[in-house]
């Protein structure tokens, strides 16, 4: 996957439009997490240095076609313009007459930030129309918003069709993190997949398997895979209807010599709840016990594994670590991580959540600032934002 990058082209006197997931959490008027803003700083930056002016669109929620304040993009305004220590302006609108004129006052190095794009069903219908008048607004399209590249949006592919569209830092540094996961990692490779359900992180076991040396299998969706072992699970989270595809899964690992990790103790819970007492079951869980973490001698099979690997993916918590009593399993695995000599990469919303959780971000190689995004990613999907980027 070779992408044009914005190394490519000349921004001198351009009007670039450009595409960001600014889709940030905001409590009260107030942006909570700004990461996602932070990680589109280096483009943003580059390109005014480069005499660039800035058109720059992003989506707030899912607003669903209506221009419904509460999906304003004022607050994210205010922190973008802080962080970038300038003066953003912030249209009315997407589209519109009003926001014509604005777009043509601009002056060289001026950054102005649309309303938000969802207030259009046109954009997530990829209309061709309505992405040709975002276009309008530019010479140039850039794309860095790699937490909806999994969507073909009208701000994120209908508009390559009508402007020269580069690749933002940040979606070429996800994919080059990404991408040799799937074709030539460095080996030793281990993959982590935690998480809830077999069935949201299905497609991603089977894509990886064809890369990676050992898998390890964590958190709530490691019970239907002891199942089908024949193991006693307690009351922990089953999904019946994936029983032979968590059998078929395993079989083809065994087929293919990729050593599949799955939890040999737990801590349990008597309710699902952040005051249940830890219980630690070896082996099997019993009666009405409900496996929430996996225990000590999970995480030291899977931090051995983590230390001699060249190559780490994790997506998905070993367990519930929203819960104290309940998080030690997660940290530990994201501790190995951080410790661990080899390239480390982290996707997915709940465990990017646990390594912010546990301050480790910076020993990271690769945070990555998709959630479905990077999921899709790692399962072996064409990315239509990033399809649009390609060479
Ligand atoms: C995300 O938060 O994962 C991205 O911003 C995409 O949002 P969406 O799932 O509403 O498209």
């Amino acid at each position: 996957m070779v992408l044009n990058t914005i190394k490519d082209a000349n921004f001198n006197d351009k009007k670039v439009v450009i595409r960001v997931d600014f889709n940030v959490p905001i409590k009260d008027g107030v942006v909570t997490d700004d990461t996602r803003i932070k990680a589109a700083l280096p483009t943003i930056t580059y390109l005014l240095e480069q005499g660039a002016t800035l058109i720059v669109m992003s989506h707030r929620g899912r607003p669903k076609g209506e221009k419904n304040p509460e999906f304003s993009m004022a607050p994210i305004s205010k922190r973008f313009s802080e962080l970038l220590n300038k003066e953003v302006k912030l249209a009315p609108d997407v589209i519109g007459s009003e926001v014509e004129e604005l777009v043509k006052s601009l002056e060289k190095g001026d950054v102005l930030l649309l309303e938000n794009c969802r207030y259009y069903n046109e954009e997530t219908s990829d209309d061709l129309d309505f992405a040709k008048k975002l276009a309008s607004y530019g010479d140039v399209y850039v794309n860095d918003a790699f937490g909806t590249a999994h969507r073909a949006h009208a701000s994120t592919e209908g508009i390559s069709h009508f402007l020269p569209s580069y690749a933002g830092f940040l979606i070429e540094k996800e994919v080059k993190y990404m991408a040799p996961l799937l074709s030539n990692p460095q080996k030793p490779f281990v993959a982590i997949i935690g998480g809830s359900k077999v069935s949201s992180k299905i497609t991603v076991l089977e894509s990886l398997v064809n890369t990676c040396d050992t898998i390890v299998i964590g958190g709530g969706m490691a019970y239907t895979f002891l199942k089908v072992q024949g193991k006693e699970i307690g009351k922990s989270l089953l999904e019946d209807d994936y029983i032979e595809t968590a059998k078929s899964f395993l079989a083809k690992a065994e087929e293919k010599g990729v050593k599949v990790i799955l939890p040999v103790d737990h801590l349990c819970g008597a309710t699902f709840s952040e005051d249940a007492e830890p219980v630690l079951s070896e082996g099997e869980i019993k009666g009405d016990l409900i496996g929430m973490d996996i225990g000590p001698k999970t995480v030291e099979l899977i931090t051995s594994e983590i230390k001699t690997a060249k190559s780490v993916v994790w997506n998905g918590p070993m367990g519930v670590f929203e819960f104290d009593a309940f998080s030690k399993g997660t940290l530990e695995v994201a501790k190995a991580l951080a410790d661990c000599d080899g390239i480390t990469v982290v996707g997915g919303g709940d465990s990017v959540a646990a390594i912010n959780k546990f301050n480790l971000a910076s020993k990271i190689s690769h945070v990555s600032t998709g959630g479905g995004a990077s999921l899709e990613f790692l399962e072996g999907k064409t990315l239509p934002g990033i399809k649009a980027l390609e060479k």
